[in-house]
């Protein structure tokens, strides 16, 4: 049985493929400093599969902490989603953004080489693509940044790169996500967001429980079939299980593959608006407001490489995406303690 060390293991994604690579027969172990995530995740998880992942509360800034890991345990391949990822947070705070999301995953990499484990899988994002030309996006579409963010992930990807060129050993998935959204169906893990969400789904779910007052819209003037803005929304249970399909990839193939994960559909946010309301049965108020600064009027995967080489694609739809958001929603009011 082939061990895997999740990087952020206890986070939004991060929680979702321990229970994917545990129902797949892997062994998993969890590092994860806790900053934006609880260990109460871990019994969630166990809960869903019978069996409590091994767990490190240890930092990627700390290379002792990294080393002693890779020493006590006989790692195959290495998951990696521990990172900051608020895009505003990065414009005001961009050296924290840096340190934590490159020299941190420099460290890891440095501790993987060290421990000879060289297969990686590294989340990156579609913010790689910053104004794409058209869509659907392929993987070969120029790659820019607008936000500090967006520049760790793209220069993840290029360290990486410059990694696999230099070592032929190395096997890396680059994995750019789409708009990952919902919850796992038992609704025992999802998302639980610091403070008032920036991102439009956790929002909705904070209009729908109450807790905020309606939806803003950002913009209905875009050249879009209704004027707001269009995403590739895919389901966190299909994204998790991607990752296992990038794993066995990577476990059989040599290096660096550039990957889209998102279902290759665009949804408005009206749209978005409208399957959250079905899901939790009442009506949603919003209002329209002016665009939000650096946003871009549509973005959707191009899903061909996925499917040709991983064999994987996104199986929910919209609406199964909001029920399984609102389901998390409803019973975890608190979020996960
Ligand atoms: P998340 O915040 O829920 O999970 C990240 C986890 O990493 C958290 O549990 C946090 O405590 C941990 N962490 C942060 N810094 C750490 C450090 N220095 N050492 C150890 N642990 C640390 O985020 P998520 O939504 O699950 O995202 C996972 C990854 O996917 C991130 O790298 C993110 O940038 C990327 N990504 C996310 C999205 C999205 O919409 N959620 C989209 C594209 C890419
Ligand atoms: C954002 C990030 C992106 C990141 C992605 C996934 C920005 C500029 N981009 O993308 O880097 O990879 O999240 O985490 O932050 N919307 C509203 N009202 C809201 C919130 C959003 O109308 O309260 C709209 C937006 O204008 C957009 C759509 O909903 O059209 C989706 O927004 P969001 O969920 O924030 O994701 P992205 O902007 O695609």
């Amino acid at each position: 049985m082939a061990v895997i060390l999740v990087t952020g293991g206890t986070g939004y994604i991060g929680s979702h493929t321990c229970v994917e690579l545990i129902q797949a027969g892997y062994e998993v172990i969890v590092l994860d400093n806790l900053y934006n995530s609880s260990e109460a995740v871990l019994n969630r998880i166990e809960t869903i599969t019978g069996t409590k992942p091994k767990f490190y509360k240890t930092d990627i800034l700390d290379k002792e902490g990294l080393r002693r890991i890779f020493a006590e345990n006989k790692i195959d391949a290495v998951i990696h989603f521990a990172g900051y990822k608020a895009v505003g947070e990065s414009v005001q705070i961009p050296l924290t953004y840096y340190e934590n999301n490159i020299s941190g995953s420099v460290n890891l990499y440095e501790a993987m080489k060290e421990a000879g484990c060289k297969t990686l899988v590294f989340s990156s994002s579609a913010t790689v693509y910053g104004s794409p030309k058209s869509c659907p996006i392929r993987e070969d579409f120029p790659v820019s940044t607008t936000n500090p963010y967006g520049s760790t992930k793209l220069m993840n990807e290029m360290i990486l790169q410059d990694v696999c060129v230099s070592d032929p050993d190395w096997s890396v998935m680059l994995l750019r996500y789409f708009n990952p959204i919902g919850a796992h169906p038992s609704g025992l893990i999802g998302e639980v967001p610091n403070g008032i969400p920036n991102n439009l789904v956790p929002y909705i779910a904070r209009v729908a429980n109450g807790t905020l007052e309606f939806l803003r819209v950002f913009g209905n003037d875009y050249p879009t079939p209704d004027g707001t803005g269009v995403r590739d929304y895919i389901h966190v249970v299909d994204l998790a299980k991607g990752h296992i399909s990038a794993l066995r990839y990577a476990m059989e193939h040599k290096g660096a593959e550039k990957i889209n994960l998102g279902t290759g559909n665009g949804y408005s946010v009206l749209e978005v608006l409208h399957a959250y309301e079905e899901a939790c049965g009442k009506k949603l108020p919003y209002k329209i407001m002016e665009r939000r600064p650096g946003d871009i009027a549509e973005c959707w995967a191009d899903t061909e490489k996925a499917w040709k080489l991983l064999g994987w694609k996104a199986e929910y739809d919209i609406q199964a995406m909001c029920e399984h958001s609102w389901n998390f929603t409803v019973k975890n009011p608190d979020g996960i303690r």
